[in-house]
């Protein structure tokens, strides 16, 4: 029987949900290890601002939180499924966190790992930055899938936050959306598990080849890719010094948390539309290159259809 290892945190549960519902077909067929990450002293949620906003300094930095012990079998996995979620457009402390253990560096060589992200619409920075990550322990990503949350980017702006800060999904006043992915999105991702067994049935994962292509897999939004990459600088900057003059815990950290919030506001009243303007020009200037960026990052997988019928009949 083949062995798979499924690593995952979630704070809301949400995460843990697309996971196990994910994952269902797969433990028909295999033997399917979980391991929930818990760091050892748990991030709030819901949030209150400060902190929130306070985290983004070691989540850009990659910066690992100790995380509560775990024991696993060390045996060889055929496969490993890591899920998480960004935070600051880089992956989630706890899941950066995991891949600095001992375990992981033993668990990931040489080993076909599928990527499973579940967030609100800006992942692509956070999968370059786990690509690097990966591959500095020797993994082999096979395929990414992304699920994200539902109703477009403007209220997505207002839900998620929302959701984060309260604790609330419903649809605030009755016009946007409820937060977080969509029911039928979550229970549509059973295609992907059974693509992953058909996939192990057959050995594909030896020769390290995608598992999921042809399920709409992921989806970049190109109007994102350019956002991405300007809040990754941002942060990574504003991030390095704030870490230089204070630490997690002190109370001037909240100081410079306040400072760069009001900047940050301040960027998006001014600058972001601007921005958006001239990006929204640029894209149509360079479609061809445009085009390539986006299949750049919906790589391995990619954004293909072709198989939805044999996976997901009558969907
Ligand atoms: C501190 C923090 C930062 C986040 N940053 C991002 C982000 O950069 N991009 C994004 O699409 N979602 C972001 N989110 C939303 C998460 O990716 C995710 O959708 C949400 O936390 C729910 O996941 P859960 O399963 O852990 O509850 C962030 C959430 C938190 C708590």
């Amino acid at each position: 029987m083949k062995q798979v290892l499924v690593v995952y945190y979630s704070q809301s549960g949400q995460l843990t949900h697309v996971t196990k519902t994910l994952t269902a077909p797969l433990r028909e067929a295999c033997v399917v290890d979980y391991l929930e990450l818990k760091p050892l002293k748990p991030f709030p949620f819901p949030w209150d601002f400060l902190t929130f906003m306070g985290t983004f300094p070691e989540a850009v930095a990659l910066t690992p939180c100790p995380l509560a012990p775990f024991s696993l079998p060390e045996k060889h996995y055929d496969l490993v499924i890591l899920a998480y979620q960004p935070w600051f457009l880089s992956p989630s402390i706890p899941m950066t966190s995991f891949l600095t253990s001992d375990y992981a560096k033993k668990v990931l060589f040489n080993t076909p790992v599928i990527t499973l992200i579940g967030c609100r619409n800006m992942w692509i920075m956070a999968q370059e930055k786990m690509k690097t990550l990966l591959q500095n322990l020797g993994a082999k990503v096979i395929d990414n899938i992304v699920l994200v949350d539902q109703g477009n980017a403007f209220a997505t702006f207002i839900t998620t936050p929302r959701w984060m800060m309260s604790g609330k999904k419903d649809a605030l006043w009755g016009i946007f959306p409820h937060a977080g992915i969509s029911e039928a999105e979550i229970a549509k991702s059973v295609r992907f598990g059974r693509a992953i067994k058909a996939g192990l049935a057959s050995d594909k994962e030896k020769s390290f080849l995608p598992l999921c292509e042809g399920l709409g897999a992921v989806e970049v939004n190109q109007k994102l890719i350019n956002s991405e990459k300007i809040g990754t600088k941002s942060f990574h900057i504003w991030g390095k010094c704030i870490q230089k003059f204070s630490k997690k815990e002190e109370a001037k950290r909240k100081v410079f948390i306040l400072f760069y919030t009001l900047f940050l506001i301040l960027m998006i009243l001014t600058v972001v539309p601007l921005n958006m303007l001239l990006q929204s020009i640029l894209r149509k200037l360079n479609k061809a290159r445009v085009l390539k960026e986006k299949a750049f990052y919906e790589r391995p997988s990619g954004n293909g259809q072709h198989r939805m019928e044999e996976f997901l009949p009558n969907a």
